[in-house]
């Protein structure tokens, strides 16, 4: 099974991709996150994504087709994947496309999570972020067990740097200009599924299920 998960900045994609890997024992691939260890790692590809990333600007395609499809390739995507974060830009989806059709296969579904503009600001202003296994928390919607520490992995939450309202902002422009237009994209391949991402993860997460079955 491969599925897209399609939506803004802030949507819930991780956290019902994650849900989702879980469930359905697929990996879950966030370009976001192969972003973010890059940084703590200090790796010459994180010294130039963090630029981009920093102002809520898209990061090249020339770097970010690579790394996806380098991690398509892996043993464990045999059996499917649910990509976060990937395609943000019709180049990005017709190169996946590409590389899916040349192995036979198709992306089974493309998920779109839908929230309006409003509701992005205030939910990334109480996002925190597990810096150690990517977990992600809201300090009303979805606390953690002890405040500022991870359930998983048990190490501090954080603020991710793009998430300063400023930056927000820009990257809810980007995501109109440029992610958005993927919704026709994939509805022209028949395979959009809409849910609406305005209600709590548990039933965001039921509504996923019933599309994607047992
Ligand atoms: P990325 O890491 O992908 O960030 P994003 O798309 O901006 O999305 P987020 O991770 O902010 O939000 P999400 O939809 O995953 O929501 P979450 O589940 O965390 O990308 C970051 C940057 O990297 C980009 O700006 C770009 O620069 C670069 N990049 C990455 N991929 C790229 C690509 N393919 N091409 C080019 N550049 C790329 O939830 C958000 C918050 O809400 C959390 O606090 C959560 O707890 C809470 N929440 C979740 N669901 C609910 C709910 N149902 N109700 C209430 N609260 C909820
Ligand atoms: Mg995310």
């Amino acid at each position: 099974m491969k599925i897209i998960m399609l939506g803004a900045p802030g949507a819930g994609k991780g956290t019902q991709a994650r849900r989702i890997a879980g469930e359905y024992g697929i990996p879950h691939i966030s370009t976001g996150d192969i972003f973010r260890a890059n940084i703590k790692d200090q790796t010459e590809l994180g010294m130039e994504a963090k630029s981009y990333m920093d102002k809520g600007q898209l990061v090249p395609d020339e770097l970010t087709v690579k790394i996806l499809l380098d991690r398509v390739a892996k043993d464990d995507c045999k059996n499917g994947y649910v990509l976060d974060g990937y395609p943000r830009t019709i180049p990005q989806a017709e190169v996946l496309d590409k590389a899916v059709t040349e192995l036979g296969e198709k992306i089974d579904y493309a998920i779109n999570v839908d929230v309006p503009d409003e509701n992005i600001v205030r939910r990334m202003s109480g996002r925190r972020s597990c810096p150690g296994c990517g977990a992600t928390f809201h300090i009303e919607h979805m606390p953690p067990k002890k405040e500022g520490i991870c359930d998983t992995c048990g190490k501090e939450l954080v603020i991710r740097d793009d998430d300063r309202p400023e930056t927000v902002q820009n990257r809810l422009k980007v995501y109109h200009e440029q992610t958005q237009p993927l919704i026709e994209y994939y509805n022209k391949q028949g395979i959009v599924k809409e849910v609406d991402g305005t209600k709590d993860p548990e039933a965001v997460f039921n509504a996923i299920k019933d599309i994607l079955g047992a």
